[in-house]
């Protein structure tokens, strides 16, 4: 969703801040705008246009080395010029750009008009600005009037502040909303995602919840006061290039045979049939002390849990499940001591999964993070957790993050499996095909040809059903998310033993079915699904991991086997493919489609 960028150091800042926001488009968003500090002046340009307008519409503001710059995804107001940020106080002194929300932003509104002070826009953000400049007037430094206008603040933000007065110096503050600041060569960086700076520098720090910063081009101090090391991150500026793909889709699609390696290096131990799950940070008693597993997470995040509970049910023989984060956290869910709550994110920002992670906290509950942002607000709040290893992810599609949680929970169901009663043999059975399962990553993708040639079958349908059963059930329903996010075609999954209780009514020659069979005892099940349809006229392409014959499905996909507990991985692929050649045909915008943003960072 929303995107910050700031710079301040010894050269040109537009052009780093334009690049920054740039880097930041994959995450949504319908407005952009600049605030450059010249001559005691502000110079600020914001309309609801992509970044590229926006460069058009900057290309005579030079000369300022301090500069922020945001990328808006409208919540209070609509997209237009004014909502836009950087916001400003009336005497465009104090620039302010802001994610988050400000939940008094009402009182804080109807208290500023009371004092003669003139809004200008709907949003909850600019009450920031003429806080921040009323304290300013006050005398004292730029850190002190934002400490005092914050004081008056409740809610979450990721804040930047420029004051045209004192152009060599940026305060940053964070609260919920992320925010980096990236180190150069006398010069310093601040941004909401490490996509805008590593292009710059890898040496980076993460403020802390509740920190305040004050940046300066030759270093930075904290409000916490601590000495803050750099971390070096392992993001390199090509994990953020398309290096000749057509798209972000399909280079993180085609990355996943390296993601997984990578999810896997270092934890598995095939002589023990076992996994080491460092991160995790208990003891082989604590693991045999949990009596449950529950996985926590939004969409594709939540599908990959469902995954994950059925590993953990079928290999360590412990209770488990997923719910979607917002429902969990809503219910006011009894806690249970003994159960293991696993918070699922790619962004580690989504707001809904990091609130359940607070109420899971605040009730005493123990809750582990598998999230792939290093440094973010989830992988921060847990105590120990799993790190997905995907590398970065820009579409808006989760491919390659999906598979590596998928990955990392079967090592999580193997670790809880070999404490309790999963054999030694069974254990390197599957540590075996964990191992392999890069390769059969790879041969799965060299299908894509293959399903491009079906995918002109879903192009033309309203609607499509993704069917599966038991361990085919999560690949339907992340097959119907990924189908219907990127292709706008309607797709719903359901349960293969459900089809008879209600859906087949809609099954006609005009709606195809995905049927996904696993290498598993229900194979004849899902050929008896096959059946249903057919009996009705629907169209059927069946996805299997099984050498068996398939009669009656009008295209079938074949693809290797993993072994039945690991196959619902592989069968995910075949359906990401499929959805994204769909929505290639139709000429989709793939990696932002409509109305999606990447971090969901809004309830
Ligand atoms: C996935 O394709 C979706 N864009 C979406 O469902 C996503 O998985 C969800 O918003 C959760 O995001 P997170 O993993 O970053 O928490």
């Amino acid at each position: 969703m929303c995107g910050i960028v700031g710079y301040l150091g010894r050269r040109p800042a537009l052009p780093i801040l334009l690049e920054g926001l740039r880097r930041l488009e994959y995450r949504g968003y319908d407005s952009a705008g600049v605030a450059l500090a010249r001559d005691g002046r502000l110079l600020v340009r914001k309309a609801a246009v992509r970044v590229a307008e926006l460069t058009r519409l900057t290309a005579n503001l030079a000369g300022s080395t301090t500069g922020i710059a945001h990328t808006r995804w409208a919540t209070h107001g609509p997209a237009t010029a004014t909502n836009a940020h950087p916001h400003t106080d009336a005497g465009r002194r104090i620039a302010v750009v802001h994610n988050g929300i400000i939940e008094n932003a009402t009182a804080l509104r109807t208290a500023l008009s009371a004092s003669g002070v003139r809004l200008v826009s709907d949003t909850d953000s600019e009450v920031l600005a003429h806080l921040i400049a009323a304290a300013a007037a006050r005398g004292g430094t730029l850190t002190e009037a934002v400490r005092t206008a914050l004081a008056d603040v409740e809610g979450t933000y990721g804040l930047l502040v420029l004051d045209a007065e004192r152009p060599d110096v940026l305060v940053a503050a964070r609260h919920g909303s992320p925010l980096v600041l990236g180190l150069g060569d006398h010069e310093m960086y601040v941004a909401s995602d490490l996509a805008a700076l590593v292009r710059h520098t890898q040496q980076v720090v993460y403020l802390e919840d509740g920190e305040l910063a004050t940046i300066r081009a030759d270093g930075f101090e904290t409000s916490s006061g601590a000495d803050r090391q750099p971390t070096v991150v392992e993001e390199v500026p090509g994990d953020y290039e398309l290096g000749g793909f057509p798209d972000y889709m399909a280079k993180e699609i085609a990355e996943q045979p390296e993601a997984a390696q990578r999810v896997l290096r270092g934890r598995l131990d095939e002589r023990l049939g076992t996994a080491r799950l460092d991160g995790l940070r208990f003891t082989a008693r604590e693991l045999r002390g949990i009596r449950r597993v529950k996985f926590l997470g939004c969409g594709s995040a939540y599908y990959a849990g469902q995954v994950g509970a059925g590993l953990v049910e079928e290999l360590a023989r412990v209770p488990a499940d997923a719910e979607p984060a917002a429902e969990f956290r809503y219910r006011n869910p009894v806690v249970d001591p003994d159960c293991l709550y696993v918070a699922v994110s790619q962004s580690g920002e989504t707001a809904d999964t990091l609130a359940t992670v607070e109420e899971l906290q605040r009730k005493g509950g123990r809750v582990v993070g598998a999230v792939n942002v290093v440094g973010s607000a989830i992988a921060r709040e847990c105590d120990s957790g799993v790190f997905l290893h995907a590398g970065p992810e820009i579409s808006v599609a989760s491919t390659k993050a999906f598979t590596n949680m998928a990955v990392a929970f079967a090592l999580l169901a193997l670790t809880l499996g070999r404490v309790r009663d999963l054999s030694l043999a069974e254990g390197r059975r599957i540590a075996g095909a964990l191992a392999e399962l890069p390769e059969r990553i790879g041969e799965v993708l060299a299908e894509s040809d293959r399903i491009a040639s079906l995918a002109g079958r879903f192009a033309d349908a309203e609607h499509v059903f993704f069917l599966g059963r038991v361990r085919g059930w999560p690949v339907a329903r992340e097959g119907a998310q990924k189908l219907k996010e990127i292709s706008y075609v309607h797709a719903e999954a359901y349960q293969a033993s459900e089809l008879k209780h209600g859906p087949l009514a809609l099954v006609d020659p005009a709606m195809p079915s995905v049927v996904l069979i696993p290498d598993d005892e229900l194979a004849a099940k899902n050929l008896g699904t096959i059946e249903q349809v057919k009996a009705r006229g629907g169209p059927v392409v069946a996805v299997t991991t099984t050498g068996l014959a398939v009669p009656g499905a009008d295209d079938v996909v074949r693809i290797p086997s993993a072994g039945p507990e690991l196959d619902p991985v592989l069968l995910t692929i075949p359906l990401q493919l499929l959805a994204y050649h769909t929505a290639r045909k139709l000429g989709r915008d793939i990696d932002k489609p409509r109305n999606l943003a990447k971090s969901v960072t809004v309830e």
